[in-house]
């Protein structure tokens, strides 16, 4: 029934396990409630209304986006709570002052005092109450300031004073969690994370500047972490969908990922002992995800339509063709040419945004279409 199903469906197409990812957002809800934080995932993993909705009738509370494309069409669907956690920048204070007069509550991240700035001039005129968050770097190195930075304190108190603009709290994320394999190293950056925004908070409750929304996550330090005290909310994104570089983490099992390229064989040369899918870099990503911790880990396994893995990886991409190499006699008999298969990607986020939709398959059988809010504007 699986392969009758599959084979009508033109290829490439981004194929989404309905059970894997309700047992997924069942598990990280479950972790939230004990830990008794706010889950407030982040949607650029999947851009899917659809999937989102999913994630708060399991218990969400918000969602986090990564572009404005996400927020409004969040926004569209009703979701009016949503953190944009990349730095806002001017270009584009028009459009997020416009999502709140729309009534969609977009809180914006910074560590730039200029940024500030410039947004409560712009916000100035409409009156909205944008809420701001500071970034804090708790190691990542990619943005926001050092919890010890002596211009932290200064920028969330100037931030409070800065009128129609709101001093939301602090928000980090491990983002180099995912280079570390050793659990317990994942367990000390899950320690670093929390103190970096926490002991900043309390400095802050100190000098009498409230603190709301202290705010941690990647999905490797959020399954980790030993403590959540002082954090009011957690952020992760990828474990709804999860993949090969979280299973080679050892962050989840294979058969938790949700996701996967239905390709077709374009051509199978035995001179080359290779075979080549319609599946290349722009169905799949380039991204090598785990390839530190796993040689062979190309740009996929493949599976056959039913998810058993044939012991066979797509080791090298271009555009359009995903070449799988060293296949054996058995499987050149028979991954002819309009043969299909199922290809378990390395990253999820990159691989979905790079497709228009999801095909939902519900117990084997593909039920429905949902789509995804790519583009960035
Ligand atoms: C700011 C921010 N928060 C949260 C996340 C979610 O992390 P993950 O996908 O590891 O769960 C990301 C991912 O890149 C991020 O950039």
């Amino acid at each position: 029934m699986t392969a009758m199903t599959l084979d009508a469906l033109p290829t490439p197409a981004l194929l989404l396990d309905l059970a894997r990812v309700r047992r997924n957002a069942g598990r990280m809800s479950e972790l939230a409630r004990a830990a008794d934080v706010a889950l407030r995932p982040h949607a650029k993993t999947h851009k899917c209304v659809e999937l989102a909705r999913l994630q708060v009738e399991a218990g969400a509370h918000g969602l986090t986006v990564s572009t404005l494309a996400e927020a409004r069409a969040f926004g569209a669907a009703g979701f009016c709570d949503l953190t944009y956690a990349v730095p806002v920048e001017p270009g584009k204070f028009a459009e997020v002052i416009r999502l709140h007069e729309a009534g969609i509550c977009l809180g914006v991240v910074t560590a730039d005092p200029e940024v500030v700035e410039g947004l409560r001039r712009a916000a100035a005129g409409s009156g909205v109450a944008v809420p701001v968050h500071v970034e804090i770097d708790c190691g990542d190195a990619r943005t926001g300031l050092a919890p010890d930075d002596p211009d932290a304190i200064p920028l969330c108190q100037h931030i409070a004073n800065a009128l129609p603009l709101r001093f939301a709290g602090l928000l980090t994320h491990a983002g180099h969690s995912y280079d570390a394999q050793e659990p317990a190293a994942r367990v000390r950056l899950a320690e670093d994370e929390r103190l970096a925004v926490v002991s900043l908070a309390e400095r802050l409750r100190q000098d009498g500047v409230p603190v709301d929304v202290v705010s941690v996550g990647s999905t490797p330090t959020v399954k980790a972490a030993a403590s959540f005290a002082g954090v009011t909310e957690a952020r992760p994104g990828n474990y709804l969908l999860s993949d090969l570089f979280q299973a080679t983490l050892g962050t989840c099992d294979v058969d938790d990922c949700a996701v996967s390229v239905l390709a077709a064989v374009v051509d199978c040369s035995r001179t080359r002992r290779s075979v080549v899918l319609d599946a290349g870099a722009i169905a799949l990503s380039k991204d090598r995800g785990p390839v530190r911790w796993d040689a062979r880990a190309g740009y996929g396994r493949v599976l056959d339509l039913d998810g058993v893995d044939l012991g066979l990886r797509v080791a090298n991409v271009s555009q359009e063709h995903g070449e799988v190499r060293d296949v054996p006699d058995r499987w050149l008999d028979v991954l002819r040419p309009g043969a299909r298969v199922r290809v378990l990607v390395n990253h999820a986020c990159l691989t979905v945004a790079q497709h228009d939709a999801f095909h939902v398959l519900d117990d084997g059988q593909f039920v429905d279409r949902w789509t995804i809010h790519r583009g960035w504007h």
